[in-house]
């Protein structure tokens, strides 16, 4: 697939060149046998300073292995990543300050509260405990906050759980946000919660973000442009408009099949069940 080069006068967010990722699992009862899947084949998107850029795939298609890279959590095997011009790992400190990740399942201590668990990260960031507290409650407000900041986390709904981890990764005020599936499994009030967040979040911080999910109309929210994702491939990326058009189809759910092609279409299947 051509990757779509931004004009060389924005400022690039982050550049993904031919990243290719592989995982060797052991098998049978002496793990003497072994298999591989190749989680990321050849990737290549650029994200301009300041875009929301979606990721659309079904399970298993690559998109939490694609955030783990960025998010320095994980070495691809070859490829090239650039976040905020910085080269990765080699410079992973420099951006390890400036990029905000958020997971599907978000680690907690989940018998303390949401304060405690808000207040020991910026702890662990140097941050100023009154600093971040402030900072916390102005971005609880704006998500929508339901029940107390000091409940324990493993009493609070999956939806609040999932905006704590949304606060805690916003307490630094990074210029970049990684988002695997933010609203996967939230009830639709928190959906809309979230999503309306981001919006803000891009328009008056001018915050990079790069989010995955598996929710189309999501993506044709929030997101300037789309890139596809299926067996570890990017198969096609544009405006959900582009994409439509390019593929003859009425909805992203049909640009996506069609794109995708006849060989996909068990994966296809699946994402189309999910959302
Ligand atoms: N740590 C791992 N070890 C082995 N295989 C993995 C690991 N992480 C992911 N995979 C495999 O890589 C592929 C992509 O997974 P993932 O990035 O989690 O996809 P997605 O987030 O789109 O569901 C899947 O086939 C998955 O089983
Ligand atoms: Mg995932």
């Amino acid at each position: 697939m051509a990757v779509c080069r931004l004009n060389f006068m924005s400022n690039l967010g982050i550049q993904v060149s031919n990243l290719h990722k592989v995982f060797r699992k052991r098998k049978g009862f002496f793990k003497t046998k072994s298999s591989e899947v190749s989680a990321l084949r050849d990737v290549s998107f650029e994200v301009a300073e300041g875009e929301t850029y979606g990721l659309l795939g079904p399970n298993g298609s690559g998109k939490s292995t694609l955030i783990r890279i960025l998010a320095t959590l994980l070495l691809a095997d070859r490829g090239e990543v650039r976040i905020l011009g910085h080269l990765l790992p080699q410079e992973e400190r420099q951006i390890r300050w400036k990029i905000g990740r958020v997971s599907v399942d978000a680690a907690f201590y989940k018998k303390l509260s949401a304060r405690e668990n808000l207040l020991y990260s910026a702890y662990l960031y140097g941050m100023d405990a009154r600093v971040a507290e402030r900072r916390a409650r102005e971005i609880l407000e704006q998500l929508g906050m339901e029940g107390r900041y000091t409940d324990p986390l493993e009493e609070m709904s999956r939806g609040m759980q999932q905006k704590i981890a949304i606060t805690r990764a916003l307490l630094t005020g990074p210029p970049l946000l990684l988002l695997d599936e933010p609203t996967t499994g939230l009830d639709p009030k928190s959906k809309r919660d979230v999503q309306s967040f981001l919006e803000n979040l891009r328009r008056e911080q001018g915050t990079t973000i790069l989010l995955t999910s598996h929710d189309m109309a999501e993506t044709e929210r929030l997101c300037a442009r789309i890139g596809f994702l299926a067996g570890g491939r990017l198969l096609a990326e544009g405006t959900a408009r582009q994409l439509r058009e390019r593929s003859g189809s009425v909805t992203l759910e049909d640009a996506f099949i069609h794109l995708a092609g006849e060989s996909l279409a068990d994966s296809v299947a699946e994402l189309v069940e999910e959302t």
